[in-house]
C-alpha cells in the first residue's frame, strides 16, 4: 500500500464505472481507506503506478451496499526520472575537502605549545612584522619570515610528523598516483588573526596539497570560506540545490582548534573577518610532490 499517497476523498455522486482498472479488493480490511470506510472498491496496481504521467492521479469509485457513493483520488508517490535506472546522472570531477581531528596522546599538550611558541614568534619576528604590516593588516603571520617552521622548531616539526597520515589519508582519497613518492611538507607558518582581521582570497601555487591546523579559535572566529572551483566559468547558472551543501558559489567550514582541514592547493579560499576578541591562530602549511 506504499503506492497510496495523499489521499484525498470526496462524496460527490461518484459511479463505479470510474474504476479506471485493478484489481478488487476482497475484504473491507484490504481497502486501503480504512476498514469499515465503504464497500469493496478497485485499487490500481503498481503497474499504473510506473506508467508513468499517464496514472500519476488514480481515482477509486465505489457505491454500495450502504447507499452512499463515494470516489476518491490516490496521487502515487512522485517518481523522478534521474531515479529511473536506466538513467545514468554521473558525479564528475569532485572538489574533495578533508577535515579530521589532529588526534594522537598528547595531542592538547602540543596544542598548547603550538599557541606559546605562535605567540613568542609574533615577539621576535621583527622581519616578519613588517611583512604583515603591508600584507596582513592587523594581523601577524610568519609566511613573508619564518615559513619553514617544521626546520626551526621541535614542536612544529611534530605537529608535521602527526599531520602525516592524514596527508596520506587524503592522497589515498583523491586517487592520487604518487608513485611511490611521497608528498613532503614544504612550508609551515603562524597566522594570527586579531579582531577584524581578514585573509583575503588565494590559492597555494606550486604546491599539491595544503592546509591549516587550527591553534585557537575563540567564540565568533571565522571558518575557511572555499570557493567552487567551477565559478569563474558560469554563465546564466542560475541558483542551485537549496538546503544542499555545497551547492551555492561559497562553502565555510567551522574552524576547531585541534582539527585540521586539508585540500587542494588550487582551492581558491579566504579567512572573513575575525569576530572574535581575541585572536584566531593557526598553523598552515604546504605539501609538495617531487
Ligand atoms: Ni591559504
Amino acid at each position: 500500500m506504499r503506492a497510496l499517497q495523499n489521499v484525498r476523498l470526496s462524496h460527490a455522486g461518484a459511479a463505479p464505472n470510474l474504476c479506471r482498472t485493478g484489481r478488487a479488493l476482497r475484504s473491507a480490511r484490504q481497502n486501503p481507506l480504512g476498514a469499515g470506510f465503504g464497500p469493496p472498491i478497485f485499487l490500481a496496481g503498481r503497474g499504473d503506478e510506473r506508467r508513468g504521467e499517464a496514472a500519476r492521479s488514480t481515482r477509486f469509485a465505489g457505491s454500495a451496499a450502504t447507499g452512499r457513493s463515494w470516489r476518491a483520488t490516490v496521487k502515487p508517490r512522485r517518481r523522478r526520472l534521474c531515479d529511473n535506472p536506466s538513467v545514468n546522472v554521473r558525479e564528475l570531477f569532485p572538489t574533495q575537502v578533508y577535515a579530521a581531528s589532529l588526534g594522537g596522546r598528547g595531542a592538547q599538550r602540543l596544542n598548547a605549545r603550538l599557541l606559546q611558541e605562535a605567540r613568542q614568534l609574533e615577539l621576535d619576528d621583527e622581519a616578519g612584522r613588517r611583512w604583515s604590516a603591508s600584507n596582513y593588516p592587523g594581523g601577524y603571520t610568519s609566511y613573508g619570515s619564518a615559513s619553514r617552521m617544521h626546520r626551526a622548531s621541535p614542536t612544529f616539526a611534530e605537529l608535521e610528523r602527526r599531520l602525516k597520515r592524514h596527508v596520506r589519508a587524503f592522497a589515498s582519497a583523491l586517487g592520487l598516483d604518487l608513485a611511490g613518492r611521497p608528498l613532503a611538507m614544504t612550508d609551515c607558518w603562524v597566522n594570527l588573526m586579531r579582531r577584524g582581521v581578514v585573509h583575503g582570497l588565494h590559492l597555494h601555487p606550486m604546491s599539491t596539497i595544503s592546509g591549516t591546523y587550527y591553534v585557537a579559535t575563540p567564540a565568533g572566529a571565522p571558518g575557511i570560506k572555499l570557493e567552487d572551483p567551477r565559478l569563474d566559468r558560469m554563465m546564466a547558472a542560475p541558483p542551485r540545490g537549496r538546503g544542499r551543501r555545497g551547492a551555492g558559489p561559497w562553502v565555510v567550514l567551522p574552524a576547531r582548534a585541534g582539527h585540521l582541514v586539508l585540500f587542494e592547493s588550487w582551492l581558491r579560499h579566504e579567512v572573513p573577518a575575525n569576530a572574535a576578541r581575541s585572536p584566531r591562530v593557526s598553523v598552515s602549511f604546504n605539501y609538495s610532490w617531487f
